[in-house]
This record gives structure tokens, sequence and C-alpha cells, in this order.
């Protein structure tokens, strides 16, 4: 038998990466490689890259050079750059980064075996072509680094909202979505070989859409009528596109995951509107009503961009303001990183100081964290049925999982074993984890 050759793939960036390198890891399984976690004996090696800060760009470029080592000690070594760095930045990546041989964008995995034989015979190989229908909806996707109990599931690609300052969908293409039975033959698969939780992916998911007319609340219904054991979560909302449809379909069903990640990136509406994000204030707000009458114990996070163009101080305090009227559970912080081609690079200037960038986003930072605090201490005495994941970082005795609200939560061991769900009263806590004794 022909031995396999060994696939090393790191992944930067959001989930929907993720998600994409397990696809890129069916496609090379498929073409005689098996995935390695030992870099040392690759023959190959992809970044699965991100754009969406320069930071993001720096680590990979950090990355690469370090890949030069392996390739001096294995001369036949190739080295791919996927994903969204790779569509941004095209055959200026392989000028400037000479040792990378392959460069391929989020649309063109198919071609990866192709692309493969074009760098062997020593030539560079690129394909950055973004598709109108591509969703990779036939390939099952290769769990890596999976713990068997939840997994993720592309539901759709691209975005075509155009926030002002967003690179992703120039690097990311036009909105699609997968075929439905595909979706619910692959979480009803994941179900029966013993996962417990699936997260629906996608960079909008509110405006999913399939050609047969499935909206993303029926899709949910279809995902969440697989098994009520089966735990369902979906990312990332565009609040725009909350419905209360979808609202009403996760009251619905207890399977549905009590947690909701709504973006808000600013409490300004003179910031929204440089933003493009076409919702103000007050009707984000109306959305957080919303969720609470339907669902009223569902958590809810959200992603801030701080010091975005002409911000001004009364600006910033009206995210402090609106962080503390919402009473987030979770933030993503970020100071606002300029992206060329982007509305916002165009239009506006980035002349936020980056002192006060830094300022800003340590206020943020520092009221999430009492918000977070507060959120968890009032747990304190309820129970939750916690799905577990892990034996806990801290304790090989303690036994980590979350609960339908996406906060998590440790405790013993005892007989419980990953893939169980447990009833948990808690008993105390830190800012990022609830602490707590088994119920019978
Ligand atoms: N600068 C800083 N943060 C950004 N995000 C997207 N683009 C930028 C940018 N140019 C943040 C947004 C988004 C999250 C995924 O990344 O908050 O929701
Ligand atoms: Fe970027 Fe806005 Fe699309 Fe999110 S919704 S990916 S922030 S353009």
């Amino acid at each position: 038998m022909e031995t396999k050759r060994k696939l090393y793939i790191e992944t930067y960036g959001c989930q929907m990466n993720f998600a994409d390198s397990q696809i890129v890891g069916s496609i090379m399984t498929e073409n005689n490689f098996e995935t390695t976690g030992n870099i040392a004996e690759a023959d190959l090696i992809f970044v699965n890259t991100c754009s969406i800060r320069d930071h993001a760009e720096k680590r990979v470029r950090a990355r690469l050079q370090e890949f030069k080592r392996y390739k001096k000690n294995k001369p036949g070594l190739i080295i791919g750059v996927l994903g969204c760095m790779a569509e941004r930045l095209k055959s200026q990546l392989i000028e400037e980064e000479k040792m990378v041989d392959l460069i391929v964008g989020p649309d063109a995995y198919r071609d990866l075996p192709r692309l493969l034989s074009v760098a062997e015979s020593g030539q560079k190989a690129i394909n950055v072509i973004l598709s109108a229908d591509e969703t990779y909806a036939d390939i099952n996707p290769v769990r890596l680094d999976s713990n068997g109990i939840s997994a993720f599931i592309s539901i759709m690609r691209g975005c075509e909202n155009f926030c002002s300052y967003c690179v992703v969908p120039f690097t990311r293409g036009k909105e699609r979505s997968r075929d439905p039975e595909t979706i619910v033959k692959e979480a009803t698969e994941l179900f029966e070989s013993g996962y417990r939780e699936v997260t629906l992916l996608g960079q909008n998911v509110n405006s999913y859409n399939s050609s047969d007319g499935t909206g993303f609340a029926s899709l949910m219904a279809k995902v969440a009528a697989v098994n009520p054991l089966l735990r369902v979560r979906f990312a990332t909302s565009h609040p725009k596109d909350l419905s209360d449809e979808l609202l009403g379909t996760m009251a619905a069903y207890p399977n549905i995951c009590r947690s909701i990640h709504l973006p808000v990136q600013s409490g300004s509406d003179t910031v929204l509107k440089r933003m493009n994000r076409k919702y103000n204030r007050e009707w984000y707000l109306g959305r957080i009503a919303s969720i609470r009458k339907f669902i009223p114990d569902c958590t809810i996070s959200t992603d801030i961009i701080t010091g975005f163009c002409g911000e001004t101080e009364e600006e910033h305090n009206e995210t402090l303001s609106l962080m503390n009227q919402v009473g987030y559970e979770y933030a993503f912080m970020f100071k606002y990183s300029e992206r060329e081609g982007t509305t916002a690079a165009k239009k506006f200037t980035d002349d936020v100081p980056e002192e006060i960038k830094s300022r800003r986003l340590k206020e943020i930072i520092d009221l999430q964290q009492e918000l977070s605090t507060k959120s968890n201490l009032s747990d304190i005495g309820k129970t939750f049925s916690v799905l577990v994941e892990n034996v806990s970082k801290k304790s090989s005795s303690e036994l980590s999982g979350r609960n339908s609200q996406n906060k998590v939560v440790v405790f013993r061991k005892d007989e419980f074993k990953p893939g169980d769900y447990v009833n948990v009263r808690i008993t105390s806590c830190t800012p990022a984890t609830l602490k707590g004794e088994v119920i019978d």
C-alpha cells in the first residue's frame, strides 16, 4: 500500500476558518494525505489565515518566517497560504514571502490537488477566484482537534453587508446558503457518532436563505428536531436581521441554546452610521428587549470596535452606556484597524491617536469585566444542565462543560464523562467561570 503523505494545518481567525480547515483536511485526505499535529513530520504545511485586523496578518507573517526553518531541513516541503490573506494579497504574498509555494482563496479549495501538483513541479501555484455558489455542501469535514462532543457546521458563506471598516466582503465574496438537507444530514450523522452540540456558522446567519425558500428560523427548527439531546447554537448574527420569528423558534426548542452573539460595534448613532451598520442604538435596544421577552434566560454577547474614524469622547461614552444598559455577559473588544480597500479607508481618516484607542479599549474591557462578574455572581444558587466537554484544564479531578447560556461550568468529576448532561448547582465563580456541585 502506498504510504500517505502528511499535512499539517494551522488555523487563524474566526470559527468559519476553523470549519474551512476541516473541509481542506477532507479534500486532502481524499488525495492521499493524512493530517498530523506534528509540524516536524509534515510534507505539506497549510496556514489558514485571517485579514480582519492588521495584527492578525502580522502574526501570520511572523509564523511564516518560522516555517523557513522546516523548509531548510526538508527541501521538498510545500508551504501553502489559505483563506482571507491569500484572497486579499493574491500573488503579492508570494513576492513578499518567498518561501510560500501555494496561494488559495476561500472558494478554491476543491482546486487544491491540482495546485499542489503545480507547486511540486517547482512553479508557484495560485487560485483566488471567488465563487457565487460554492458552499462545499457535499464535503464531509474531517473533524480536526475535535473533543468529539461539539462541532461546527458551515451553513452559508460570504457577506454583502459592507460595513465600512470590514474586509470580509472582499475576501469571502458573495453571500450564498448551503442546501438545508445537507446541513440536517451532517447534524444527524454527528449526533449518531456521539456529538451532542452543533454550531451553525456563517458571517451573517440571519440572512440564510436557501434556493428552496428555507429561511434561518426554519433551518434552526429542522436541526433542533434532529434530537432533543443535540444542542444547537449559531454564530454570527447581524442585528438588522435578527427576527422575532427566530426568537420564537428558539423559545420553542429547549435544545436551541439560550445565548445570542449580537455584535453592536458601537453605542453611538453617528458612529454606527459611519460604520454603515444599517441600524441605530434605539433599534438595537429594541432587538435586545425582544430577546428578553421571548427568552428571559438568554445571555447576550457582542463585538465592539473602539477608536473608529472620528470617534469622539462623547461617542465613546455612548458605547460604555450601551454596554451598561444591555449588561452583556461577554464581549470581544478591538481597536479599530484600517483595512485597505474598505469604504472607511477610502472615505474617512483613521484619526484617533493610538494612546486614546488604548485608553478607550481599557475602559471598555474593565467595564465588561465588571458586567461579566455581576452576571456570574447572579448565577450562584441556580442549577443548570451542563454538557460535559473535557477534563478541566486546571485539575484532573474536575470536569468542564458549558450550560445552555454558553458559560463554562467546572465541577467534580465523579463518574461523569464528556458527552453527559449533568445538573450542576452553582456555588462560586470567577469573571470567566462558574463552579458548582452535582445535583441528583
Ligand atoms: N478593525 C477592528 N475590528 C474589526 N472587526 C472587523 N473589522 C475590523 C477592523 N477593521 C471586528 C468586528 C467584527 C469582528 C469579527 O471583528 O467587531 O464583529
Ligand atoms: Fe464584516 Fe459587517 Fe459582514 Fe460582519 S456583517 S463580516 S462586520 S461586513
